[in-house]
């Protein structure tokens, strides 16, 4: 390791407010990966190269995603309350499987997936997004992380799996805490919780939704595994989908060229995506991969066996993202962007979540035609999450509108409210509706 140079700490917020200037200090003290502190006393590392990360992530012969192998875990340095153990310690689902046990699970989630109805699913978040933007467009102002970012993947999640509103509510209270590493213990047990909650209903009455099919997937999934997948599947449908609304948003309201070529039709809505996946990608660093033996860097130094690596996403594309490549200049979108993951892990799930977050850019484009920023960009907050890039609040204005009357369409699920057993240790326990109209009422 070079003489004096200090560890990148991924939790600060001087490094969420400006992260490209940390890679780019990185990337000219060290190369394609560093040394970092993930949070106070984790110590990991971080690749931030795009060449380099498509290799690591192929070489599943050198690099493991079985966090068992994390070496400081094992020799118990990392402290039981450690914010980030509810995101990296070992769980028996998909990301964290390798080889063969890896196919098997993947298998039992694409299928799954797979029997997703996509016309039944784009037709519920267009009409959902409606219903949301109803809520909001008499008011002139928002807040459109809180409000409509992350409020319409949860309500396509709930969809898809099967939850009903409450549990979603409760899911998506304790994944934000899990993410922004505050109390993870605690959020961990409430969405194993809930998730519990649901399978036990799915038991007894099947139903025509993901958890289902998953239970009953020919993979014969153990209830443990069924538990840890929802846990997993449900959060990175929600997180990353919400994060990349939002991050869309802010690109929109703040860089005027590239709102200008929205606007003036030179780019549509999923290329302008794609761009944001470039510049702006939801996850910065994850997953978490762990070198099954020492591997030597091009400056001599050397990651030891068992460091937690974790996946610079964001830093990566950004450098290969300087020169507009021949499809940019031509009106369209590069996608080799790694935003999405490459290799076995890559997302399984990357046309439901463009399908989200294009149909909610286009319904809050054509209904609060006008609207701007309400704060300094340079105010604008960041969650001091170490895996993901996640606006705190996006506060707009917009000359008010009038409302379509669009039914909500989370109103008409006919399953019953969840009230089994075991009460959330979250005191927010208030439907998503209820949650909504109280947001509207505090105004
Ligand atoms: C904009 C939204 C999304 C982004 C940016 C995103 C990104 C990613 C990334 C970077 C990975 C890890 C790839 C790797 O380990 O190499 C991943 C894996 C995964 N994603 Fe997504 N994702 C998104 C939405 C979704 C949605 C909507 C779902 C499901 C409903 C989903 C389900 C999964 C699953 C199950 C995995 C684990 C796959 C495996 O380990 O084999 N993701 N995603």
């Amino acid at each position: 390791m070079p003489d004096g140079c200090p560890f990148a700490e991924l939790y600060a917020p001087e490094f969420h407010r400006d992260p490209q200037r940390v890679y780019q200090r990185i990337r000219d003290a060290y190369g394609p990966a560093a040394p970092v502190m993930i949070e106070p006393g984790v110590r990991g590392w971080l690749v931030i190269d795009y060449a380099t990360i498509i290799a690591w992530c192929r070489d599943t012969e050198t690099f493991s995603r079985d966090a068992r192998r994390w070496s400081d875990w094992r020799d118990g340095l990392v402290s039981d309350d450690a914010g980030v153990l509810g995101m990296m310690e070992h769980r028996p689902n998909v990301l964290f499987a390798d080889g063969d046990e890896h196919q098997r699970l993947r298998r039992a989630v694409t299928d799954s997936l797979g029997r997703i109805d996509s016309a039944d699913i784009g037709a519920y978040t267009a009409r959902a997004a409606e219903a949301l933007i109803d809520g909001i467009c008499q008011l002139g102002e928002a807040d459109l992380v809180e409000e409509y970012a992350r409020v319409l993947p949860l309500l396509v999640m709930n969809r898809v799996f099967g939850f009903d509103e409450d549990s979603g509510k409760r899911f998506i209270t304790a994944l934000s805490a899990m993410i922004d590493a505050v109390d993870s213990e605690r959020a961990n047990a409430e969405l194993e919780r809930v998730v519990s909650q649901v399978i036990a209903r799915k038991r007894k009455e099947p139903g025509e939704d993901a958890t289902s099919w998953l239970m009953e997937h020919r993979a014969d999934l153990s209830d443990e595994e069924v538990l840890q997948h929802l846990v997993l599947i449900v959060g990175a449908g929600i997180e990353p989908t919400a994060d990349l609304i939002g991050n869309a948003v802010r690109m929109i309201l703040t860089d005027h060229d590239f709102r200008d070529g929205i606007t003036e039709g030179r780019m549509d809505i999923e290329d302008a995506l794609e761009h944001v996946l470039w510049h702006d990608p939801p996850m910065i660093g994850y997953p978490v991969m762990y070198p099954v033996s020492d591997v030597a860097l091009p400056n001599g130094s050397v990651m030891p066996a068992g460091s937690p690596v974790l996946l610079g996403y964001a830093a990566a594309n950004q450098s290969m993202a300087g020169a507009p490549s021949e499809e940019e200049a031509a009106g369209t979108a590069n996608r080799a962007h790694l935003s999405f993951g490459v290799g076995p892990h890559r997302c399984p799930a990357q046309d439901l979540a463009m399908m989200i977050a294009s149909t909610a850019l286009k319904a809050l484009l054509r209904r609060l035609p006008g609207m701007r920023l309400a704060a300094d960009a340079a105010d604008l907050e960041w969650r001091t999450s170490p895996f993901s890039r996640s606006l705190t609040r996006l506060p707009v204005s917009f000359p008010p509108q009038t409302p379509t009357q669009e039914e909500a369409p989370w109103k008409e699920s006919s399953l019953p409210p969840d009230s089994g057993p075991g009460e959330s240790a979250f005191p927010a326990r208030a439907t998503l509706s209820d949650l909504l109209s109280m947001l509207r009422r505090r105004r």
